[in-house]
């Protein structure tokens, strides 16, 4: 198979962004609190914003576009990033590109000076669960209702970065 590369997006690659962003909304709407008509009618330079305001990183696999992910801050913890908005192409799911940007996003996280890395995920999302938990998160103590989403809940996942793969602070 082909060699996954997974490449921080700088602020001109923003249409780049903006495409893999829009797939991923109108493919997988569940997934996501934002919607696909909302993000399409965004401007040039809310997008340019987004691709400074937290880290791009996109999967390749020849050259072509597999998924995304990005990193930013925590809210509650500096010491600790947060992987949000992961997306795999569906005809590349089950193949390592999750692992792949995820890793992506621990060593960036890591090399920043931030011990630990969260991800939001809604308990509905089973693979994303599933997902989260195989790669070595665990669950967090904090929950949030998912906006818009009725009941729906999400639940933060958590795992310590580096040599420390003990017990992540419990927040
Ligand atoms: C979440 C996502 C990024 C994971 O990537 P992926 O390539 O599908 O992940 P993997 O195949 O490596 O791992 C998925 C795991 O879930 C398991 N799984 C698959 N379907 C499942 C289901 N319906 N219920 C529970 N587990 C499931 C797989 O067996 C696998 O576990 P394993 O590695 O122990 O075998 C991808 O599925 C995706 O883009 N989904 C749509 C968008 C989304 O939900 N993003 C997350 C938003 S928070």
């Amino acid at each position: 198979m082909s060699e996954i590369r997974v490449r921080p997006l700088a602020e001109d690659d923003w249409q780049n962004y903006r495409s893999i962003r829009l797939a991923a909304l109108e493919d997988s709407p569940d997934a996501f609190v934002a919607t696909h008509d909302e993000e399409e009618a965004f401007e040039e330079d809310s997008w340019r914003a987004r691709m400074t305001r937290s880290e791009r990183l996109l999967a390749e696999v020849d050259g072509v576009a597999v998924g995304v992910a990005s990193l930013g801050e925590d809210e509650e913890d500096t010491g600790t990033a947060q992987l949000f908005g992961l997306w795999v192409t569906p005809a590349a799911r089950g193949t390592g590109v999750a692992t792949a940007l995820v890793q992506a996003g621990a060593d960036a996280a890591l090399a920043s000076g931030r011990t630990q890395l969260s991800y939001w995920v809604s308990t509905d999302n089973a693979r994303a669960v599933a997902f989260a938990s195989g790669f070595g998160f665990r669950p967090g103590n904090r929950r949030r209702p998912m906006h818009g989403r009725g009941g729906e809940e999400e639940i933060v996942m958590v795992m310590a970065l580096g040599d420390d793969r003990g017990q992540p602070t419990p927040f």
